[in-house]
């Protein structure tokens, strides 16, 4: 082979060592066998040979140029299996360090004392109810005997919103949950059992008061229901849901307009420690009473046949109380400390505890 070919052999090979990726790979094989490549161009200036030299340099040359096609193509795979064994190498996983793990939500402990609630009152045959936030005047105080001139009703605790088309009467944003027992009776036949948790409002703003809260309201309507029944049921839950079978709980006479007799119930506590069912002292935690009988007719029921008792509950004054948090405007503030340190596995439902 002549000399300049044997040189231009010996130059592509070494280019081609060098060469490690696959831009530099691609550099070697366009300047040799591209269009103004080294090989190319020897090819081209054929012509200016011999008829003789032209014959045997022109096979030379077609030897040289498969030669080192062949050798290109070899170091292209060459340099593609390199390539991609650096990149497992890169991309091996290991499985020896700890893993990243996902944040973790939480049940907020309102959802989680409703769920405790519905839970104790599921096991003595109660259901859920619901009712709208935004409740007719009728529903929310009239039907509830709680009439007109009725100081629940002022615009100091109430809040108004415009009537719907049509009609006259402003709606309110509901101020308890007791209207639910006003549409169950109504869309539903004795004997009832219900509990309506839900939200509801009232404009008062401070340590003690939000203005959006939780109550939990209770209807039982069946026949020969009495205060026995009333008094044994809340028992029961307050024992339950607090966790002492032995929990000192007090019926005192009150006074609501839905019910005859009313009462409010106390807990025992201590009012020095805050230790519920300890101490000489009394909290009071439900409203409750014989469901009163304008309520029954109001709601399309004979007083003479059906009776009943009903309860209504603060579910973020429970939930202060069980898991010891003091302030109820916690309860709204999103702080993620605050629920991080209140908040409860979605792992660990409420469940009843042993005795019930
Ligand atoms: N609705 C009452 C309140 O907001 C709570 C209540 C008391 C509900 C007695 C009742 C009841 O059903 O019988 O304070």
């Amino acid at each position: 082979m002549a000399n300049d070919l044997e040189n231009l052999k010996n130059d592509t090979i070494a280019a081609l060592q060098r060469a490690s990726t696959h831009s530099e790979w691609d550099a070697v094989r366009v300047g040799t066998l591209g269009r103004s490549g080294t090989l190319t161009g020897l090819l081209r200036q054929l012509g200016s040979f011999s008829h003789e030299e032209r014959k045997e340099r022109g096979q030379a040359l077609n030897r040289l140029r498969d030669e080192l096609t062949h050798l290109i193509e070899q170091r292209g795979r060459e340099i593609e299996a390199l390539a991609l064994q650096q990149r497992l190498a890169e991309e091996t996983v290991d499985i020896t360090q700890p893993t990243p793990t996902a944040p973790v939500g939480l049940i907020h402990p309102i959802s989680r004392t409703i769920e405790e609630i519905t839970t104790i009152f599921g096991a003595m045959g109660f259901h859920l109810a619901e009712g709208p936030d935004v409740e007719s005047q009728w529903h929310n105080f009239s039907a509830l005997n709680t009439p007109k001139h009725h100081p629940a009703r002022t615009e100091q605790d109430t809040f108004y919103l415009p009537a719907l088309e049509g009609e006259e009467e402003l709606r309110v944003l509901r101020t308890q949950t007791s209207g639910v027992q006003v549409r169950t009776m109504l869309q539903e036949k004795p004997p009832i059992r219900i509990i309506a948790p839900g939200r509801t409002y009232r404009a008062d703003h401070d340590a003690t008061h939000s203005p959006m809260f939780h109550q939990c309201e209770g209807l039982v309507i069946e026949k020969g229901i009495t205060l026995g029944h009333l008094k044994g049921c809340l028992t029961e839950f307050l024992r339950a849901f607090f966790n002492q079978p032995d929990l000192p709980v007090r019926f005192r006479a009150s006074y609501f307009p839905f019910t005859e007799p009313s009462m409010e119930i106390d807990i025992g506590w201590s009012r020095e420690t805050g230790a519920i069912g300890a101490g000489a002292d009394w909290l009071e935690v439900l409203g409750a009473g014989m469901v009163h009988a304008r309520v029954l007719s109001n709601c399309g029921l004979d007083p003479a046949e059906w009776q009943g008792f009903a309860f209504g509950m603060g579910i973020e004054r429970l939930a202060m109380l069980k898991n010891g948090i003091a302030d109820l405007r916690s309860f709204y503030e999103s702080d993620l400390r605050w629920l991080r340190h209140y908040g409860f596995s979605a792992l660990s439902p409420a469940t009843l505890t042993e005795g019930l």
